[in-house]
């Protein structure tokens, strides 16, 4: 596998998988997860397939679990992982021998997406994060997980973020690349949401989440799959499904904090001021406006 060694600036590495260009974390899959990636273009989907892209961290196994719930019609505990019906992990075999519907997720490009997905026309949910939350949280993810072989600080972290140098590429050209996508492509099934608007008002976000997927919800229903998948049930319930050889110190990472605006515990005033000059330089021709506080929120 064409494996690679990524250093930042201050000479720390991280093992990454390059492939047609693209950096890719690696995974411990039964298949050639190189060939699989390769392939992926041509894979087949079906037309009630339900596809959920993100940028990595930024809330997809919390929206993978609520939309399963509200496909089932019942808040009850999903008995399996996200990464089980994640494209990049899995292989176009495997995905075969899924049941329909299929709740399908990626950090791939739009672009990178198998064409049937398009041409089907599946719904897709686009799920976006304040990049600063999205930086904290990737910061701990490439540390915890052993397979980055990474160690470095949280200081010398930041440039590798901004510049791009982890797994799916720079937050910025992915969030530039979707957004462009959906602009030019107003006629497909798209649903956009935020991981702060999913903390604000959850009951209403998984309403509209039924809305978009045509199919009813009752006010108990949004009620109970918001409880089932709040951060500290889902933690519990969900960590213990968790291959705990793939963490640091046994432990696994996936539900970490879950809230919005950790990034004012990690992030120095320096570091704020280059990360506002990046984003200013880098998104102007965007219209996109995250949020990286909650007034009612506990960081
Ligand atoms: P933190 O590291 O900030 O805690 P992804 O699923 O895309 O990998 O995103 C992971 C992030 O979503 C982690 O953020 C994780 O804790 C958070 N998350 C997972 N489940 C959540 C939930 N039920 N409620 C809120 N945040 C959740």
């Amino acid at each position: 596998m064409p494996i690679v060694k990524v250093a930042d600036d201050a000479g720390d590495m991280m093992s990454l998988l390059e492939v047609n260009g693209r950096y890719f974390p690696i995974l411990r899959t039964p298949h050639d997860q190189e060939e699989e990636l390769r392939n992926m273009t041509s894979w087949k989907a079906r037309s009630d397939d339900v596809l959920i892209c993100a940028y990595p961290k930024s809330g997809t196994h919390w929206v993978w679990e609520i939309v399963k719930m509200i496909l089932d019609q019942k808040a009850v505990r999903i008995p399996s992982m996200k990464e089980s019906a994640m494209l990049e992990c899995g292989s176009g075999f495997a995905l075969q021998n899924m049941l329909s519907p299929r709740v399908l997720n990626t950090h791939m490009l739009f672009s990178d997406i198998p064409k049937d997905f398009v041409d089907k026309r599946c719904k897709m949910i686009y799920v976006l994060r304040n990049p600063k939350d999205v930086a904290v949280s990737f910061y701990n993810h490439h540390v915890r997980l052993l397979d980055y072989e990474y160690s470095g600080s949280w200081r010398s972290y930041l440039g590798r973020f901004l510049y791009g140098k982890v797994d799916y590429g720079s937050w910025f050209d992915y969030v530039l690349h979707w957004e462009k996508s959906m602009k030019t492509s107003p006629d497909l099934p798209f649903h956009t949401l935020t991981y702060e608007s999913l903390h604000q008002s959850p009951e209403h976000e998984i309403r509209n989440l039924a809305e978009f997927l045509a199919v009813s919800c009752s006010s108990d229903l949004s009620h109970d799959i918001s409880a089932q998948c709040s951060f500290l049930v889902m933690k519990e319930e969900k960590d213990p499904l968790e291959d705990i050889t793939e963490w640091k110190d046994g432990e696994p990472g996936m539900y970490r904090k879950g809230c919005v605006g950790d990034w004012r515990n990690w992030f120095t005033v320096a570091q704020n001021e280059l990360f506002t000059a990046v984003y200013e330089q880098k998104m102007a021709e965007s219209t996109i406006t995250p949020v990286y506080t909650l007034n009612n929120e506990q960081s």
